[in-house]
């Protein structure tokens, strides 16, 4: 930001380009659910959507066919850290959102759903004839999860967070919403943050429209993740820079591999001191809790950690021994990037109600690693789309 506000300021010393200087950073804090515990089966489903979401957009990584647990009813509700509130439509209609790295398009509940289709029900929804700003577009859309398809029509409206407004942003009007995936969840529709590339219709993704509108101060934004012990406390999502503030050190910088994803080179992967996995790519994925690893990794770290797998593609860890647990690490560009099992080990409650410890590598049938939560809320990410490039550093332990 210091470079930028410079920046700025020489602009403003010139009286030159005014506008320059108009770009903001904007701070939306995210939800959470105080003490939250997950149920067994939550756990299930947030690694069955997560399955779900790779297997099914184009050019992403392949995932498991095989996987048991793929027809499972999807539930998102695991998966609520980083929700937060947007206004589209003039007067502005609210609506809170997911914010998702792991994909790039903007949908929302349409008010003319069907009466039947319960997601659409549940939520807040998006009336075209109360909005003036509203211009219709007419092509259909339709984005495919494991159990079925969203799909709707595309619209185009004046979208506002906090105090960015977007003019002109195309998205979804979600007429249905399939299986129970988004019933229970507490957001009412997703904001992709991923790059146009892996967007349906390739519509420009509302934070590029961010960028192209000059409505930021610099075309990257952050995630921090509070983190108190092993639970989740909600957090902040930043919009035009990065916070120095909610982490210690500086940040870490590796170039994009391509820009669809927020997908990057990996240098190796330790536990333990021992090195599993050399070479990999990885995707920073802020929709799931979970960290997905490529099959031969998955089933290495897990026997490493002890864990007695399920039936269900689960490993199941004993919560006494937790202390004992190996430090895993990753490293990019160089950095290493630990992870100490109060991160990697998640609680649930188990069907008879007991407490049980999982771990959160999940199988992934691809090349690629997915860091989602877990690996997000112990290190601070900046994603860099003007210079596609993402950068890490340790979030500044537990303060408020
Ligand atoms: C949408 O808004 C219009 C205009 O305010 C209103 O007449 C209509 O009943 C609304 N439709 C729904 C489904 O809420
Ligand atoms: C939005 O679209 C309108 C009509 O096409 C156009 O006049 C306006 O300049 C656009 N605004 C932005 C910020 O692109
Ligand atoms: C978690 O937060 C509580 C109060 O908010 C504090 O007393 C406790 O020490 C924190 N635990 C950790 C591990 O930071
Ligand atoms: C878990 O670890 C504790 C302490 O080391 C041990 O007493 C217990 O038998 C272990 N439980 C299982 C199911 O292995």
């Amino acid at each position: 930001m210091g470079w930028s506000t410079t920046h700025c300021l020489l602009w403003l010393l010139s009286l030159w380009i005014w506008t320059e200087c108009q770009g903001q950073v904007i701070r939306i804090p995210m939800q959470f659910q105080a003490s939250f515990m997950a149920s067994r089966r939550q756990h299930r489903a947030g690694r069955t959507s997560l399955l779900a979401k790779y297997n099914v957009i184009g050019g992403g990584p392949e995932t498991a066919s095989r996987n048991s647990g793929a027809t499972e009813t999807l539930d998102n509700r695991l998966n609520l850290e980083y929700a937060g509130p947007v206004s589209i439509g003039t007067p502005g209609q609210p609506f809170n959102m997911l914010f998702d790295t792991g994909s790039a398009n903007l949908w929302v509940p349409s008010a003319e759903c069907s009466a039947k289709n319960l997601a659409c029900q549940h939520h807040h929804r998006y009336n075209s004839s109360a909005s003036r700003s509203y211009v219709p577009d007419g092509r259909r859309f339709a984005i495919a999860y494991g159990t079925g398809s969203l799909s709707g029509r595309l619209a185009q409206d004046t979208v506002a967070i906090g105090q960015l407004v977007v003019r002109n942003q195309t998205f979804g009007m979600a007429m249905h919403e399939p299986g129970s995936t988004f019933v229970d969840t507490n957001f009412a529709g997703i904001v992709g943050l991923g790059f146009r590339a892996i967007a349906e219709e390739q519509i420009t993704p509302l934070f590029e429209s961010m960028c192209e509108q000059r409505l930021v101060e610099e075309c990257v934004f952050s995630f921090y993740l509070k983190r108190n012990g092993s639970e989740r406390k909600g957090g902040e999502l930043l919009f035009g820079g990065v916070d120095a503030t909610k982490f210690s050190g500086s940040l870490t910088f590796v170039p994009l591999t391509r820009a669809g994803y927020w997908q990057f080179h990996l240098d190796g992967v330790e536990v333990g001191g021992q090195v599993i996995s050399q070479h990999r790519q990885a995707i920073a994925d802020t929709g799931t809790s979970l960290l997905a690893a490529p099959p031969r990794e998955y089933l290495i770290i897990n026997s490493l950690l002890g864990g007695l797998p399920t039936s269900n593609n689960e490993y199941l860890l004993n919560c006494s021994e937790l202390d004992n647990l190996p430090e895993i690490v990753f490293i990019i560009g160089g950095q290493r990037f630990g992870l100490q099992p109060r991160d990697y080990v998640m609680r649930a409650n188990d069907d008879d109600g007991s407490s049980i410890c999982l771990s959160a590598f999940t199988l992934m049938d691809s090349e690629f690693w997915i860091l989602g939560d877990v690996f997000i809320g112990r290190y601070y990410t900046a994603f860099d789309v003007g210079q596609r490039r993402i950068g890490f550093a340790p979030t500044r332990s537990q303060s408020v």
